[in-house]
């Protein structure tokens, strides 16, 4: 069984939040300090908390009883898109098709909800992070404030 089988994915408790900020800082400390500067200090953590705890929805995603990534988001009210906050997969996991599991997995639960729009904003210094939202069939609409916005259109499958 590889990778992609073995990852679930439920939704995100108080306990977690611990695990989410390792993973957080692991793997965007070097886009936060180019990005945010003087941001990436205790107020930013204790922001990111509060937004962690009341904004969208958050779901883990773990293998066997531990998190190795999480995907964020939250609907736009009354415009039938989703805006997804963040993916993030724990370094060692990378590359193993899990982002593209956790695509999926938003990408039916926005369409049980009757949403057919995709949208995000990434850093344009996060190239890797823009590959793979293209291949996950995102594409760029345009660019503000050092972040390049994309938009993806999904449908039901047969
Ligand atoms: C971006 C991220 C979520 C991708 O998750 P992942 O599980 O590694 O991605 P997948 O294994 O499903 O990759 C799917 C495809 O995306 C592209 N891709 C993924 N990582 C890539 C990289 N580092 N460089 C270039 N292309 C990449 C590739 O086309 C890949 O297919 P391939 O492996 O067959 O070539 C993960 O690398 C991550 O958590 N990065 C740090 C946090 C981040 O920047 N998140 C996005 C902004 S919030």
């Amino acid at each position: 069984m590889d990778w992609r089988e073995r990852c679930r994915f439920r939704d995100m408790t108080n306990s977690d939040i611990i695990d989410i900020i390792a993973i957080t800082k692991e793997n965007m400390s070097e886009i936060i300090r180019y990005t945010w500067g003087a941001l990436r200090d205790q107020n930013y953590e204790e922001c990111f908390i509060k937004n962690l705890i009341s904004v969208g929805t958050v779901k883990t995603i773990y293998s066997n009883s531990f998190i190795i990534g999480y995907f964020w988001f939250n609907e736009i009210n009354n415009e039938e898109r989703l805006f997804i906050n963040s993916i993030r997969i724990k370094f060692d996991y990378q590359r193993r098709g899990i982002g593209t599991q956790a695509m999926k997995r938003l990408e039916h639960e926005a369409l049980a909800h009757g949403i057919r729009h995709l949208r995000l904003s990434v850093q344009v210094i996060n190239l890797k992070a823009i590959e793979f939202y293209r291949s996950s069939g995102f594409q760029e609409v345009f660019q503000e404030g050092g972040a390049t916005h994309m938009h993806k259109e999904i449908f039901q499958g047969p």
